[in-house]
């Protein structure tokens, strides 16, 4: 899937925006590792801090349909400005690793593309690394 036409999925799932109070639609696409899309809108409250982005929508999609390995998410706003997601979800991406690429789309189908550690360095984790992955021939000494 290239990152053209996740961004239309994305774009597709910001038309089921719930955004009466801020009237600001987003749409998300999340591609898993294995090729599967998952979307999400952000979905807002009369008790405003209760809203959600479209981007955790995606998120919390995939991880309860058992995807956790995520390669690409294209996030989806109106107008000319690009969207850039909010540091909560920034962190809430950086939690499944931090090769994901952002695709960042504005009304007008244009976008950027920009891996997650720009978005986020130092990313706050519980986790120690993942080491370094090492090509070894096959049957090479360990
Ligand atoms: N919003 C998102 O869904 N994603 C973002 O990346 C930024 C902001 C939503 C939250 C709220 O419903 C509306 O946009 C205005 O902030």
């Amino acid at each position: 899937m290239t990152h053209k036409e996740l961004l239309a999925r994305a774009m597709a799932a910001r038309a089921h925006a719930y955004a009466p109070y801020s009237r600001f639609a987003v749409g998300a696409a999340l591609l898993t590792r294995s090729g599967k899309v998952f979307t999400g809108c952000n979905v807002e409250n009369a008790c405003y801090n209760l809203g959600i982005c479209a981007e955790r929508v995606a998120v919390a999609s995939a991880v309860a349909a058992g995807e956790r390995e995520f390669d690409m998410i294209a996030v989806a706003a109106g107008g000319t400005r690009k969207i850039s997601p909010c540091g909560a979800c920034r962190q809430v991406l950086a939690e499944f690793g931090p090769q994901l690429k952002l695709v960042l789309g504005d009304g007008h189908g244009r976008s950027k593309l920009v891996g997650l550690p720009r978005l986020l360095p130092m990313a706050f984790s519980l986790r120690p690394p993942l080491p370094k992955r090492r090509v070894r021939p096959p049957g090479a000494a360990e």
